[in-house]
């Protein structure tokens, strides 16, 4: 197809055929054309402001103390932080949902003092959790609920390999994964109290 705009102003559009639909916006303005396209095409996700902002963000702190070290360290330097990670290493084992005892005792103590002084939070989270069904609550009432991939034989759960060691995962295109995972990952008290893993 081959469209040349004229000087009138005019567009000429030639075409070999085809069923053609056409959409005219005619704002009048830039930006309220901008709003009829999106409107039509769909219109992305707006991030939250603060997402945007400055993340510190890396594996192997190892400990509390080093992320502390880190975290004081950028913001004595004047450094702008408006978000904070913890890697997989907070975890306890590499296991999704649970807090590494030793080395990262107290996180959420200082995750909470960080969020008071207008510093965002956010513990990374691996989409697999570890084939561990004696021990291991979420993969326990995971397979219960069957939220997880399965092969085409639609029995046989698909194992891989992930951080903890044998994982399964999630089909998050599934309410009931969608509602398990979120009774797992989601900050409430009742949710967390119900772990075997801290
Ligand atoms: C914490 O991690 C840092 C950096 O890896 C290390 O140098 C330090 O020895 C660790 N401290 C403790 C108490 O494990």
């Amino acid at each position: 197809m081959d469209y040349s705009f004229g000087s009138v102003p005019s567009l000429t559009m030639r075409t070999i055929g085809d069923i053609l639909d056409f959409f005219v916006f005619l704002g009048p303005k830039p930006e309220q054309v901008i709003q009829q396209y999106t409107w039509l095409v769909g219109r992305s996700i707006l991030p939250p402001y603060w997402s945007l902002g400055f993340q510190l963000a890396r594996w192997d702190y190892g400990n509390l103390t080093h992320m502390q070290q880190v975290v004081k360290r950028n913001r004595d330097a004047g450094i702008p932080l408006d978000v904070q990670y913890a890697d997989i290493d907070y975890m306890d084992a590499e296991k999704d949902f649970t807090i590494d005892p030793i080395n990262f005792h107290g996180i959420k103590e200082y995750f909470a003092e960080l969020n008071a002084d207008g510093i965002r939070t956010i513990v990374i989270l691996d989409p697999a959790t570890i084939d561990d069904q004696v021990h291991y609550a979420p993969t326990i009432e995971g397979i219960k609920e069957d939220v997880f991939i399965k092969w085409e034989d639609g029995k046989t759960l698909m194992k891989g390999s992930c951080w903890p060691g044998d994982v399964f995962f999630p089909d998050f295109f599934t309410n009931r994964a969608q509602s398990w995972w979120s009774r797992w990952a989601l900050p409430r008290k009742k949710h967390r109290d119900r772990q075997t893993n801290g």
